[in-house]
């Protein structure tokens, strides 16, 4: 393998930074903004009684939901307490790690790197596969057959890593805490997942309102390039891998990989029709292994204990921890890793306290592209199919529960704001329908079979997540929630 200073230049990508262009910089939101006092227009901070002036541009999300309604950015911890038998992504975070290098390899870090450069590849995507890990990005998709998929490409020069860290689900705070109080564990996810495939340059696309996360990984990464942890020949193994951070611009979308990858390379960042996917033809058309920040901050784990241990944890088919954020209408609010399979009555009830105030109305779990549980389905299981099943999902992991002050209609209509303003525009369905259905929640009366057939649009012929995300969140609001709209229908 070529150390990093001998690629050749075609394998070389260069600096990646954004180039300005008109085409380019109209499509994101945040181009040169300062959000030091922005009010965040995220659901949690909706359902908090925040996020409706009328001000640009819009900022979904600061990932500060525990302290909702929020504005401009904080350093503040939420509260985080591990609840599964082993803790394999926030045990560190708990303790109150510093994030170093030094409290990563006091905590036992760095021990799966030692033991995965002293095995093929080979084995390493083996642990992984038995493990049973799904990416916890949203879509839920078999991680171990991912990293097989990309170790398979036939490649003639190079293959990449990219850690999606772009969180847009409002809502969701998981991957920020992680870069900022324990990156060592990314880093490592991505370098163990560099040599599994063979991969030797990565990128963390960070969401532009995540400062201190680029401050956190821009300090791991030094340090882990002084121990010998990342650059050339890494611990002595004749392995060579780096990882870059890349900054975002704000835009919801391009947290969809294909979206992602055309923002990485300075393209205008609409999302693309799979196949070809990335782990054929990803960044710069090579192969690219593209995973979620708590995908790869959970993998060390697997490595240094093994498959069976990890796939012991969790329920049916999700297997393993999730790590959830809980909103600012918990008495508890905060970060909480479970088992798979613990009921979301439980998760709202005695992790979160249930509210500081008021009646609970019902719980979005996965952001706003995702259905709502009403009350009288809180004893469904935390688990992939199983919340499929009663039209919601587990996502991203962010938990935003609301009370009797919210209505629905509103509710609605805030999530059509957000999911208009953040539309690709690339297909009609998405385009059109996100912005019709917004103008006709904000009405008193609504045409009802223009609202089904719209909502039928978007989950059936949308392009990507996002657009059947709004409708399957609507089309939820409308099943369980159905006699409060029935006054709103004309
Ligand atoms: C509209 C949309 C937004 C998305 N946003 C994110 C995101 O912010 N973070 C993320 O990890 N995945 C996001 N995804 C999922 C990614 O496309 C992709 O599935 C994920 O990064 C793969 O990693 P995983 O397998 O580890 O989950 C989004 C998908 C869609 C359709
Ligand atoms: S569904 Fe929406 S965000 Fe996705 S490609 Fe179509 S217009 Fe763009």
């Amino acid at each position: 393998m070529n150390a990093l200073s001998e690629l050749p230049p075609v394998a070389r990508p260069p600096g990646h930074r954004h180039q300005p262009g008109k085409d380019v910089d109209s499509f994101y939101h945040l181009v040169g903004c300062d959000l030091r006092d922005r009010p965040c227009d995220g659901t949690a901070c909706f359902v908090a009684g925040g996020g409706r002036d009328a001000h640009q541009p819009r900022v979904y999300c600061l990932g500060r939901c525990f302290a909702a309604p929020a504005r401009g950015l904080d350093r503040a911890r939420p509260r985080i307490e591990v609840h599964s038998r082993e803790p394999i992504v926030l045990g560190r975070l708990a303790k109150g790690g510093d994030g170093s290098l030094a409290s990563y390899r006091s905590a036992g870090g760095g021990a799966a790197l030692e033991k995965a450069l002293a095995h093929e590849p080979g084995e390493v995507i083996g642990a992984v596969e038995a493990s049973g890990l799904r990416g916890r990005g949203g879509a839920a998709f078999p991680a171990g057959r991912k990293w097989a998929a990309v170790a398979a490409s036939a490649t003639p020069d190079e293959k990449f890593i990219v850690a999606n860290a772009d969180e847009g689900d409002p809502g969701a705070y998981v991957d920020r805490f992680i870069m900022e109080g324990d990156p060592h564990a990314l880093i490592e996810g991505m370098t163990l997942a560099a040599y599994a495939v063979g991969a030797r340059r990565g990128w963390i696309y960070l969401r532009h309102e995540y400062p201190f996360a680029k401050e956190a990984l821009d300090r791991a990464l030094a340090e882990a390039r002084a121990a010998g942890l990342l650059g050339d020949d890494i611990l002595g193994r004749g392995f060579h891998f780096d990882i870059e951070v890349f900054v975002g611009h704000g835009s919801y979308v391009c947290g969809e990989e294909t979206a992602l990858l055309r923002s990485l390379a300075g393209l205008r960042p609409e999302p693309t029709i799979r196949p070809p996917y990335a782990t054929e033809r990803g960044h710069l058309g090579r192969p690219t292994l593209i995973n979620n920040v708590e995908t790869l901050a959970t993998v060390p784990w697997i490595v240094e204990h093994g498959g069976g241990a990890y796939r012991a944890l969790g329920f049916a088919q999700s297997r393993g921890t999730k790590a959830l954020s809980l909103n600012s209408l918990f008495a508890r609010p905060g970060l909480y890793e479970v088992e798979f399979g613990m009921p979301v009555r439980q998760i709202v009830e005695e992790l979160g306290g249930g509210l500081r105030r008021g009646q609970l109305k019902g719980v979005i779990i996965g952001g706003p592209l995702a259905g709502i549980i009403p009350p009288h389905l809180l004893d469904t299981p935390l688990a992939f199919e199983e919340l499929r099943a009663i039209g919601a999902a587990v996502g991203h992991g962010g938990v935003i529960a609301f009370d009797e002050t919210t209505s629905i209609a509103a509710l609605v209509h805030h999530v059509l704001v957000f999911g208009s303003y953040e539309s690709c525009g690339k297909c009609t369905p998405c385009r059109l329908g996100s912005r019709r259905l917004e103008e006709i929640f904000a009405r008193p009366d609504m045409p009802s079979d223009e609202v089904r057939e719209l909502i039928a649009a978007l989950r059936c012929a949308s392009l990507c997540g996002h657009g059947t995300g709004l409708g399957e969140f609507a089309d939820s609001a409308l099943r369980y929630y159905g006699k409060e709209l029935e006054p709103c229908w004309k």
